[in-house]
C-alpha cells in the first residue's frame, strides 16, 4: 500500500483524487484542498507560494510518498520552486498543449484555463515549444472555477463559449484546470463531436504507476 497526497485549491483536485482511488484501490489517498483561499486563478505567485508550502509540508508529515499537485495554476506558476522546498516527489498537472497540438487536424486548439495559468512562464514555454505552428484559442474562463466550486454553473454562457471555439475551428479543447473536469460532459455535449476534450487524469495515473511500481 502506498500513501498518495493530492492537493488543489478546491474541488477540482477531488476529481483527480477519485480517479486515482478508482485506479489504485489498494492505496491510501489523502486529499487536501485550500477552501480558505479558493479560487487560486486570480492570486499572485507570491500569495500562492505562501498558501501551498505549508499544505505540502503537512502532506509530507502525514507520510505521503508522492504528492499530486492537482492544480494547473500551482503547477505552471510554482512547480520548480516547490520541488526545491519539498522533499517528497511532486507530480504536477499542466495544460495538455503538447498532445492537443499533435492531434489537431484543423490547426486550431483551445485551452481553457485560469488567468494565472495563462499568464505563467511555463504555459508560455509549452505554447512556444509544442504549439508554435498552431493557433491557440484562450477563452475567458475567469468565472468558471468559482461557478463550479459553488455549484452555480451558467450552462448557457459556457455553451456559447464552447460553440464559439468550435466555430473558430478548434478541434481539440484542453481542460487546463482541474475544476473543469467536473463539467467535462457539459463541454462535450456543447462541442457536439466537433472537438475532442482533453484532460490529464489517465496520464497522472500512468505517471503514478511508473513512479510507485517502476519496471526493472
Ligand atoms: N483547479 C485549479 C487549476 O487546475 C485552480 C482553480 C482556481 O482555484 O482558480 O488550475
Amino acid at each position: 500500500m502506498h500513501t498518495i497526497g493530492v492537493f488543489d485549491s478546491g474541488i477540482g483536485g477531488l476529481s483527480v483524487a477519485r480517479a486515482i482511488e478508482k485506479a489504485r484501490p489498494g492505496d491510501r489517498v489523502i486529499y487536501v484542498n485550500d477552501k480558505a483561499h479558493v479560487p487560486y486563478g486570480d492570486k499572485s505567485p507570491e500569495q500562492l507560494l505562501g498558501f501551498v508550502v505549508p499544505i505540502l509540508q503537512g502532506l509530507n508529515d502525514q507520510g505521503c510518498e508522492v504528492i499530486v499537485i492537482a492544480c494547473n495554476t500551482v503547477t505552471t506558476t510554482l512547480i520548480a520552486e516547490l520541488r526545491q522546498r519539498i522533499s517528497v516527489p511532486l507530480i504536477g498537472i499542466e495544460p495538455m498543449v503538447k498532445p492537443a497540438a499533435a492531434a489537431t487536424r484543423t490547426g486550431v486548439i483551445a485551452v481553457c484555463a485560469t488567468l494565472a495559468t495563462l499568464k505563467s512562464k511555463r504555459y508560455a514555454w509549452l505554447k512556444q515549444t509544442y504549439a508554435h505552428e498552431v493557433t491557440v484559442l484562450e477563452p475567458d474562463c475567469a468565472t468558471w472555477a468559482y461557478m463550479i466550486e459553488h455549484n452555480q454553473l451558467n450552462e448557457r454562457r459556457i455553451g456559447q463559449q464552447i460553440d464559439s471555439l468550435c466555430a473558430q475551428g478548434a478541434d481539440q479543447i484542453v481542460l487546463g484546470c482541474t475544476h473543469y473536469h467536473w463539467i467535462e460532459d457539459v463541454v462535450k455535449r456543447f462541442a457536439a463531436r466537433r472537438a475532442a476534450i482533453l484532460q490529464p487524469e489517465q496520464a497522472i495515473i500512468n505517471r503514478l504507476q511508473a513512479m510507485l511500481e517502476p519496471q526493472p
